[in-house]
């Protein structure tokens, strides 16, 4: 990314060179003003606000020379240019974005402009493809950009070709890279481990290389999340200031970004599947697509940042995006494995209690010779465990009818327990080394996904259950350990295909199982959040982002999963977990997409009662919360306080959360400016979800303000109530 007066990357320090460095970075300049002269047109990719303008040298070679703030009055002189592809071997002295090596055993890749084009698609999406090729060695290298123009979104990725006749080697093979030029960069990560998911980090970067990868295999993350945010200034970027690139990779497996600061101050991000371990083998004519690369600009801080990936995921990328979504029940933290038909029939009754609409049936209901009591068996055998439910799942599908229920059901479908008669039956089947001792995750192997045969059951697990009840309305699928100790027998000798060739077997069952059943809702869920990415989320509705449902804990990790999904993705549930009231968990729970994961019977009817009018609330302001516009207000990671809203398009309905997060008795916060609403319009106040015969203690409840009042002046939303710890308030805000 090079500069321009209003971009993001002018800031020449000339305080971080020394005179020799400085000297040549004026050489260079002159080398790239040289280049620059003897270039074509400059292929301009733009959004609304964006612009990222690439030419091409007298090398023939492509150079990128701006990515910032679209400058309306032209870019000319053109800004500083960057190789925008280098390839491996040749002369680019940092990471390359593409190493090859030839049939004849050269390393090295020099891509030379070819051509362009562009087009306009009918959803009004842009798509520009520019084509490089190696013309020593015929490997042709397309990169292709979507632009998104209205939420200033660009996807990116490349394909190789191999035009010789033999096999070619690739060791590194990224989807995008991204140069800065000059300034501070500060870099905001999402990690975390199991039922710690999203914490999230910034920090400044130095000179040298951070890389934020995975090298888990069946999912793209658990300990760190495949997006970032990026800015390039004095500070980091906040909430409503700064400018920032925000990006994320649509991949679930291996990926890696790296962050190199070079000796110039200029920095170079490259975004792809991860290469450990992962030279894949290109035969003649075969070409090989790299994941698509899903990046945002803003120069009004990271709010805006998620809200474009906000719009453009629900437009664009998830399924049925602007769709409703269920509620449910779950039974997963109620019953464990321990159910039976009556037991289950008797919670269709506390999913009517709640109103919610389906009732989702969790691990533990399959198995015939090795019955699923507990997780040491029958991953593998998908018939119904006739002990627990003697009718079959038919049966309770029907019976939920009868209550007028939906009914969904959970899988873990990628999955064997060495117990189970499938692995009897189809040993070659797993992902295993031999020569080694098994090695275990929750008692689980990963069925070999690079295999067809493996793909075909895969997929028939889902097409049975669909066949035997037509009427089943969600699927949980699952995956709950990783890929180590791997070894392929369908791979053979190309092992290191293995990480890949998974992950693309995966998306084949996805792809068939959409296009027979294309809109029945799907969460998407691994051992918690291990698989959040956007590539999965073609196939699927929502995910489940962490098996840690205290509340508490679950501001922090939907806080985070928030800086790139809209809440209508996220499941939240209400559970056990967490000393905190059932108010504060709902009030969570409710922040995105709302479902229960409880046994009522210990609620007294007060709870009873307060779930149902606010499962009715929650349904009443869904449209908000899963359409509408998102503002941070508060950080849970800046003070001991979080507050966020919701506003609808036409500004006429809000829904605000605020959760008091300190321990000290009675801290006192400042009032909190609103955003995002109708200076001009009158908004009435209304706090809701309150505990039978609670009131409001509110200054502001059932007044009328002004929007140019709320976001200026602000309300008091979190020091009302006296022992105010751990307390949660929800407003309803109407334009009248
Ligand atoms: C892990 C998931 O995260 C849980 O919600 C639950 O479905 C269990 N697996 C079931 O084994």
């Amino acid at each position: 990314m090079a500069g321009s007066g209003k971009g993001l990357f002018t800031i020449f320090r000339a305080k971080y060179y020394s005179m020799k460095s400085f000297l040549t970075l004026l050489v260079c300049s002159v080398l790239t003003l040289n280049i620059q002269a003897q270039t074509k047109q400059p292929i301009t990719i733009s959004t609304k606000n964006s612009q990222l303008i690439f030419t091409v040298g007298a090398n023939k070679r492509l150079y990128q020379n701006y990515f910032g703030q679209k400058i309306t009055g032209g870019v000319a002189p053109l800004p500083k240019a960057f190789e925008a592809y280098p390839g491996g071997g040749m002369d680019f002295e940092f990471e390359p974005s593409m190493r090859i090596v030839h049939a004849d055993g050269n390393p090295s890749l020099e891509l030379k402009y070819q051509s362009s084009k562009s087009s306009t698609h009918a959803d009004g999406t842009q798509q520009t493809d520019i084509f490089l090729r190696d013309e020593v060695y015929n490997t042709d290298v397309v990169a292709h950009f979507v632009t998104y123009p209205d939420q200033d979104v660009i996807k990116t990725w490349t394909e190789i070709s191999n035009g010789e006749k033999k096999t070619i080697t690739l060791t590194n093979y990224a989807s995008s890279m991204l140069h800065f030029d000059g300034g501070d960069y500060w870099l905001t990560q999402f990690h975390g481990d199991w039922a710690q998911e999203m914490q999230i980090e910034e920090s400044k970067l130095t000179s040298g290389s951070k890389v934020i990868d995975s090298k888990l295999g069946t999912r793209a993350s658990k300990f760190r999340f495949p997006g970032f945010y990026l800015t390039v200034g004095e500070r980091a970027a906040t909430e409503t200031s700064g400018s920032l690139v925000a990006g994320t990779l649509a991949w679930t497996g291996n990926f890696r970004f790296s962050f190199e600061l070079d000796n110039k101050n200029a920095l170079h991000i490259l975004s792809g599947i991860n290469n450990y371990a992962s030279e894949y083998h290109l035969e003649p004519g075969k070409t090989f697509k790299t994941p698509e690369f899903i990046f945002t600009y803003s120069n009004e801080g990271k709010g805006l940042a998620s809200r474009n990936l906000h719009e453009w995921a629900r437009k664009f990328a998830v399924l049925d995006g602007e769709k409703p979504r269920l509620t449910l029940l779950n039974n997963w933290e109620a019953t464990g494995m321990k159910f039976n038909q009556d037991k289950l029939v008797s919670l269709f009754d506390d999913a009517k209690k709640l109103g919610v609409d389906l009732f989702l049936l969790d691990d533990g209901w399959f198995g015939e010779k090795y019955p699923r009591d507990n997780d040491k068996t029958s991953l593998g055998d998908w018939m119904t465990d006739k002990k627990k439910l003697p009718s079959g799942v038919p049966f309770l599908v029907d019976a939920a009818a009868k209550k007028d229920l939906k009914f969904g059901i959970w899988i873990e479908p990628e999955m064997v327990n060495p117990k189970s008669e499938l692995y009897e039956k189809h040993p070659e089947w797993v992902l295993q080394l031999p020569n080694r001792d098994p090695a275990y995750q929750r008692n689980q192997l990963v069925l070999d996904l690079t295999n067809p045969k493996v793909q075909d059951f895969v997929f028939k697990i889902v097409d049975d259950l669909f066949r035997e009840n037509p009427s089943l309305a969600f699927i949980k699928w699952d995956c709950n350990r990783t890929m180590t100790n791997a070894y392929s027998q369908y791979l053979k000798g190309n092992q290191s295909h293995l990480y890949i060739d998974y992950t693309l077997g995966l998306y084949k069952v996805l792809e068939r199982v959409r296009a027979k059943y294309p809109h029945v809702p799907m969460m998407l869920c691994s051992g918690g959040g291990g698989r959040a990415d956007y590539e999965a989320m073609k196939y699927f509705t929502e995910f489940w982002p962490s098996d840690d449902t205290d509340g508490l804990e679950r501001i922090y990790i939907q806080w985070g999963y928030s800086y790139f999904f809209p809440a209508n993705t996220i499941s939240a549930h209400v559970t056990h977990w967490g000393k905190q009231s059932l108010k504060f968990r709902m009030d969570v729970a409710m922040m995105d997409k709302l479902g229960f994961d409880i046994d009522m019977k210990d609620f007294t009817a007060d709870e009873v009662k307060f779930s149902h009018d606010a499962v009715a609330n929650y349904k009443r302001l869904s449209n908000v919360i899963w359409q509408g516009d998102l503002y941070r207000l508060a950080s849970p990671y800046e003070g001991n306080r979080a507050v966020l809203m919701y506003v609808d398009q036409p500004k006429a309905k809000s829904v605000l959360f605020a959760y008091n997060l300190q321990d000290r008795y009675r801290e006192a916060f400042d009032p909190i400016r609103l955003q995002g609403l109708d200076p001009t319009k009158k908004y009435r106040i209304k706090e809701i979800n309150l505990m039978p015969g609670a009131k409001s203690t509110l200054a502001a409840n059932d007044k009328t303000y002004t929007g140019d009042y709320l976001m200026n002046i602000g309300i008091t939303v979190n020091n009302n109530i006296k022992y105010s710890a751990l307390t949660s308030v929800m407003l309803e805000i109407t334009a009248e």
